[in-house]
Formats: C-alpha cells, structure tokens, sequence
C-alpha cells in the first residue's frame, strides 16, 4: 500500500519539488527551441543550461549536483558538485541533463528532451569518472525474469514468456552504433525486431518500461550518467534495471577505480544506481518524441508537454502547459 505520509518529511524530496522542477524543465526546453534545427548543439545546451539554472534558484531544496555538464573547469554552470536550489527544504542528489539530445536537437530530429531527476541526499551513485554504461531496461514483468549477464536472445525469450508475447512481436530499443552491430544482429537472429535509435538513451529506457509502450526492452551502451538518470525514472515505473560500466581506455577506467567504481562483470542493480524509492524524475520534450511532444509556438501560445515519475508514490504525471510566447521569446 502507498503511505500518503511517507513524503511529507521534509527531510525528502517529496511531490511539490516534483512539480516545481517541471518549471525548470519547461524553461530549459523553451530556452533551446531558437536552437533547434540550427546546426549548434552548444548553443542549443548553452541557452538550457542557463533556463534550467535560473529556475533553481527559486525552488526550496538544497540540491548538490552529483550527476551536471562536467567537471567544475569546463562546466560554468550546473558542474558536478554545484550547490543548487534555496538552500531550504531537503537536502537532495541532483542529476541534470538540460538537453539529452543535443545532437537531435541541433540536426532538428525527434525525441530530445530536458530532464531532471533528484533522490535523498547520498543515494546517487556517481559515475561521472566513466562515460559509458551498458545497460538492460524493462517494464514490471522483467523484474526477476531478465539478467544483463544472460545472451540477449535469452532475455528476449524469458521476457517475451512473462508478456505472454511471442518472440516476433518483440521489440528491443538499442542505439544506432557501430559498437552495436552484433547486439541488433543477435535481437534479430532471436526473431525479435529491433527500434534503431539515433541518440536519446533516457527517453528509450523509459519507454521501454512504460505500461503498453510499443518497445518491450532497451540495452546497449549508452552515457553512464543517462542510466542514472534512467534508473531514478524506472523506480516509479516499477520496470527493471542493471548497468555495467565501460570505461572507455585505461585512463579512464584508472579513475573510476579511484572512485570506488567496478567494471567488467560487476553489475550494478537498479538500487546501486540510486538507492530507495524518493526519486523524482521530470522531463519536458525539446522536439516530438513517443514519450512527450516537443514545444510547439503557435501564435501568442507555446505549448510544452512534461512528464514527472515519484518512485514514493509510483505515479506518473503528464502535465501540458500553455506559456505566453511574448513572455519567453
Ligand atoms: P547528448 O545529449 O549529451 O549528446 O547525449 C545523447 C546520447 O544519445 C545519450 O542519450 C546516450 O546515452 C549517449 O548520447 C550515447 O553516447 P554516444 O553518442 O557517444 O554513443
């Protein structure tokens, strides 16, 4: 049974802050549409950046980015480590991806979306040393039944078994990658289909584990920070996830082990991704994707289309707001 008590400590994130961020999410997806289809992905994250900053500011927590753009030199702003939000109210684990996308935003292709997710204090893993995580996403019916260490054809047969689907109605999201070739080969040798995704891990993992998605499971390698991101999403989906990280050279795998981090075989579960249940993940479309529409101007009115996941209370929220244009643009 959900407790209606249990988020009402101040000590967590609890559902105002939910809301609130979308107001974050919305600024930072409107603030990149002068952007979108120009060719400058900097630009386009640049002016998300700023939107998603600016609105920090006027939410009550106190957030510390574990999850940002970077390292403090290179990032100016949202930088991991950065203090954000009033300093009042929860303290909280933040991970921002202002644009997940920005490649699609700038090329002017579907499903870019801004994001925020946040989670009590500590219960982030940072990741932040490796780039890449390998990773395995479902829905509900996955939880206990699939394993990232099993073959892939062999994770395609159990679950297509728990969805009472047959394998040939089956379909696995993976990123368009030259390192995924023999990963689509074996989907489609396991007689399942595949959806090719050009960029946009976050929003291919959630829909994977969204009730009566039209995708069934999302693996591969994708950012280690976006499965993060991912995993504080799923826990309000109930879905399943597991990561394992890939450094990319030896550099990088020699930090990460300096940051207590495992690779190879190590798998991390959904719960050392981030632990407990008070996460909140937002999101609001920058252009169209099958989670949520892009922003769309028309005449004195944008429009933007949000979506917001608690794990407390395993809830999932659609919100459309409409903006004044001469108030943004
Ligand atoms: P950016 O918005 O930072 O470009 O990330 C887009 C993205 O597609 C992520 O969704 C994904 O996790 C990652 O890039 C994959 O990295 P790569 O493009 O190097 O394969």
């Amino acid at each position: 049974m959900v407790s209606l008590t249990a988020d009402m400590s101040p000590l967590h994130p609890d559902r105002n802050l939910a809301l609130e961020l979308v107001r974050a999410t919305e600024a930072a997806a409107i603030r990149a549409v002068p952007f979108v289809g120009r060719g400058d992905k900097e630009a386009a994250d640049g002016a998300a950046v700023d939107a998603m900053r600016a609105f920090f500011t006027t939410v009550d927590f106190d957030g510390t980015i574990v999850i940002g753009e970077g390292e403090k030199d290179n990032a100016p702003m949202l930088y991991n480590g950065e203090k954000v939000g009033s300093g009042r109210g929860p303290q909280c684990d933040v991970a921002v991806d202002p644009i997940d996308g920005t490649t699609l935003t700038a090329a002017g292709r579907q499903n870019a979306l801004s994001v925020i997710a946040v989670s009590d204090a500590g219960s982030m893993l940072d990741a932040s040393t490796v780039f890449y995580m390998d990773k395995l996403v479902t829905g509900p019916e996955g939880v206990g039944v699939v394993d990232i260490r099993l073959p892939i054809g062999e994770n395609i047969r159990l679950l297509s078994k728990a969805l009472g689907k047959p394998v040939e109605e089956m379909v696995v999201s993976v990123l368009n990658r030259p390192r995924h070739e023999q990963l689509i080969q074996e989907i489609r040798e396991a007689g399942a289909g595949t959806r090719l995704m050009s960029d946009g891990d976050v929003a291919g993992g959630i829909n994977a584990a969204r009730h009566n998605a039209r995708t069934d499971m999302c693996v591969g390698i994708g950012g280690s920070p976006e499965g993060i991101v991912t995993a504080c999403a799923i826990k309000a989906l109930g879905g399943h996830i597991q990561g394992r990280l890939r450094p990319r050279d030896d550099v990088e795998r020699q930090k990460g082990a300096d940051a207590g981090l495992k690779f190879d075989d190590y798998v991390y579960e959904a719960d050392d991704l981030v632990r407990g249940k008070n996460t909140i993940f937002v999101a609001t479309g920058v252009t169209d994707g099958q989670l949520v529409g892009g922003v769309r101007r028309e005449g004195d009115f944008l429009y933007t289309e949000s979506v917001v996941l608690r794990g407390a209370s395993g809830t999932l929220r659609w919100i459309s707001s409409e903006h004044l244009t001469s108030k943004w643009l």
